[in-house]
C-alpha cells in the first residue's frame, strides 16, 4: 500500500543554529503513525539533523546530488556522502534546479540512476510551467519528464519512488493549484505509469503535491484520491505550519 508522506523542502534556508532551534521544536511534537514526515534541510545541516533525530519519527532527505559517484567535481555532493551523513532520501528534478542550475532530463536520468544504485529512495519533481498550462501542453510536459527522467528504471526499482507533482506557477506564489487540478494531474500520472509499467506498480506509488500548500489548504488537497501528500516549501519552515499540514490528513 503507498504511504501518505510529508516532506519539508527548506531549500536554501536555515543555518546551523536555526536548524536547531526548529529540531528542538520539532521534537516536542506527537506525530501521527499514519503519516511519514521528512525534513530535507541544507547539506551544512543534514549530519546535525540525522543525530538529532535518531530516536524520532522523522526521514531525512537531500535536496540534490551530483550524478557521479566522486571526482573532480567541485563544489558537488555525492550519493555515497549523503548516506554517510544519514540522508537515504534525495529530492531530484525540483524545478528550481531544471530552471536555474540547468538540470534537464539526461541529467536527472543519470542522477537517478546514480541514487538508485547507491540504494537511495529518490523524490522525482515534475511540473509544469504556467505558459505550458495556458498553452493545454501540460499533461504533455509531464508525460515527457517522466518518459525522459524516469521511465527507464526497473519494475523493482519503483519501491525507491516518490513522484512530486509541482506545478511550477504554484511554488512560492501563494497560487495553489485546486484540489481538481491536482487530483487531474495526479490520477493522469498515475495512469501513464500503469500504462508504462503496470497497474499494480502505479497504485503502489506515492504521488506528491508541491507549490503553495499551506495549514489552511491542505485538508482538502490531501482529500484527493491520487494525492497521498505534499511536498512543503515556506510552509515547512516552522513547525507549527509544518506540522498543522501533517495533521491534515
Ligand atoms: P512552496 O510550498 O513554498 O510553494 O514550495 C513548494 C516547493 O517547491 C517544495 O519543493
Amino acid at each position: 500500500m503507498r504511504k501518505k508522506i510529508v516532506a519539508g523542502n527548506w531549500k536554501m534556508n536555515n543555518d546551523l543554529d536555526e536548524t536547531e532551534l526548529f529540531l528542538a521544536e520539532l521534537k516536542k511534537q506527537v506525530f501521527p503513525e499514519k503519516v511519514v514526515i521528512m525534513i530535507a534541510p541544507p547539506f551544512t545541516s543534514l549530519n546535525h539533523a540525522f543525530k538529532s533525530l535518531r530516536d524520532h519519527n522523522v526521514e531525512l532527505a537531500a535536496q540534490n546530488m551530483h550524478q557521479n559517484n566522486e571526482g573532480a567535481f567541485t563544489g558537488e555532493i555525492s550519493a555515497k556522502m549523503l548516506k554517510s551523513v544519514g540522508a537515504k532520501t534525495v529530492i531530484l528534478g525540483h524545478s528550481e534546479r531544471r530552471a536555474l542550475f540547468n538540470e534537464d532530463s539526461p541529467i536527472l536520468a543519470a542522477k537517478v540512476n546514480t541514487a538508485l544504485e547507491n540504494e537511495m529512495t529518490v523524490i522525482f519533481c515534475i511540473g509544469e510551467e504556467l505558459e505550458d498550462r495556458k498553452k493545454g501542453s501540460h499533461f504533455d510536459l509531464i508525460k515527457k519528464q517522466l518518459s525522459e527522467g524516469l521511465f527507464h528504471v526497473s519494475d523493482g526499482a519503483w519501491e525507491n519512488i516518490i513522484i512530486a507533482y509541482e506545478p511550477v506557477w504554484a511554488i512560492g506564489t501563494g497560487e495553489t493549484a485546486s484540489p481538481e487540478q491536482a487530483q487531474e494531474m495526479h490520477k493522469f500520472i498515475r495512469k501513464i505509469i500503469a500504462e508504462n509499467y503496470s497497474k499494480a506498480i502505479a497504485d503502489n506509488v506515492s504521488i506528491l503535491y508541491g507549490g503553495s500548500v499551506k495549514p489552511d489548504n491542505a485538508a482538502e488537497i490531501f482529500g484527493q484520491n491520487d494525492v497521498d501528500g505534499g511536498l512543503i516549501g515556506g510552509a515547512s519552515l516552522k513547525v507549527d505550519s509544518f506540522m498543522k499540514i501533517v495533521n491534515s490528513f
